[in-house]
């Protein structure tokens, strides 16, 4: 049987180089997302088996998606969480409505699949994945709600590696830097006063390479993801993985 993982976040950026990569190599992949019909359309192409459309800041729309794939595929392997939003801005003029959606798709919907996974993946002994940010490794200027959401993200896993452990489930984060994805361009759209070009500048010098930066293309995320989920890496766990061309390696 081949195995199977759960995607959320299947329709963004690194969630569809996820699910390509895991397909490439023969596993099963069940999507979520917000967008019923791209779902469909996922579904259509062949690019994965079951897809449930779910806002799931809620832990019942998590425990649903989570129902619906086992009706759908009977078990389940990995479960990558790549959900996920960008709000930035001076934390006197945050809103409450922003703090909240940062928080809620962040950390409380990647908290409640976890917690609507772990009986299918203790029977598989799978692993979980979870997409943090550098922004959760160290502080990023403008950026305290999304680098507090990350930073949450980051050690949640690590808490949830010990608690899986003596059931043979792993549980790692993966920490990108700037990765070109919908996030990015958004981030740039919305926050850039109107000139994307001198928002994307600003990243890249933040990065050590200097002329030669470069943002992160979303399969070299997937492809640090599907080895995460590998037998062989059985003795990785707890790891929070950095895949930001040294960006929080220190300045
Ligand atoms: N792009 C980057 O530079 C970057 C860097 C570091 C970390 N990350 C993280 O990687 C993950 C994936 O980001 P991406 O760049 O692919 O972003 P993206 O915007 O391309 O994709 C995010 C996906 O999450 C889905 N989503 C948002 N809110 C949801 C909700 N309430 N319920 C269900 N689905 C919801 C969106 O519909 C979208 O398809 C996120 O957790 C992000 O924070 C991204």
């Amino acid at each position: 049987m081949q195995p199977v993982v759960l995607i959320t976040g299947v329709l963004g950026g690194i969630g569809q180089a996820v699910c390509e990569r895991f397909a490439a190599s023969g596993w099963r992949v069940f999507g979520t997302d917000l967008d019923a019909t791209g779902l469909a359309g996922l579904q259509a192409a062949g690019k994965v088996v079951g897809a449930h459309a779910a806002d799931i800041r809620k832990p019942g729309a998590c425990r649903e998606v989570v129902a619906a794939l086992l009706a759908s595929t009977g078990r389940l392997d990995a479960l990558v969480n790549c959900a996920g939003v960008w709000r930035e801005g001076p934390v006197e003029t945050f809103s409450e409505e922003d703090f909240d959606i940062v928080l809620d798709v962040n950390l409380k919907a990647t908290f409640f699949m976890c917690s609507a996974s772990i009986p299918a993946l203790r029977e598989s002994k799978g692993a979980i994945v979870n997409i943090s940010s550098d922004a959760g490794r160290q502080g990023n200027r403008n950026a305290a709600a999304y680098c507090a959401s990350k930073g949450a993200v980051t050690v949640m896993t690590k808490a949830l590696a010990l608690d899986l452990a003596p059931d043979g489930v792993r549980c790692n984060s993966v920490s990108p830097g700037d990765v070109e994805t919908p996030m990015l361009k958004f981030q740039a759209e919305r926050y850039g006063n109107g000139d994307m070009s001198a928002y994307y500048q600003e990243l890249l010098a933040k990065y050590p390479q200097g002329e030669a930066a470069r943002f992160i293309q979303p399969g070299e995320v997937a492809d640090l993801v599907f080895f995460l989920c590998q037998s062989s890496t059985r003795s990785i766990t707890g790891a929070d993985l950095a895949i930001d061309c040294g960006v929080s390696a220190g300045n």
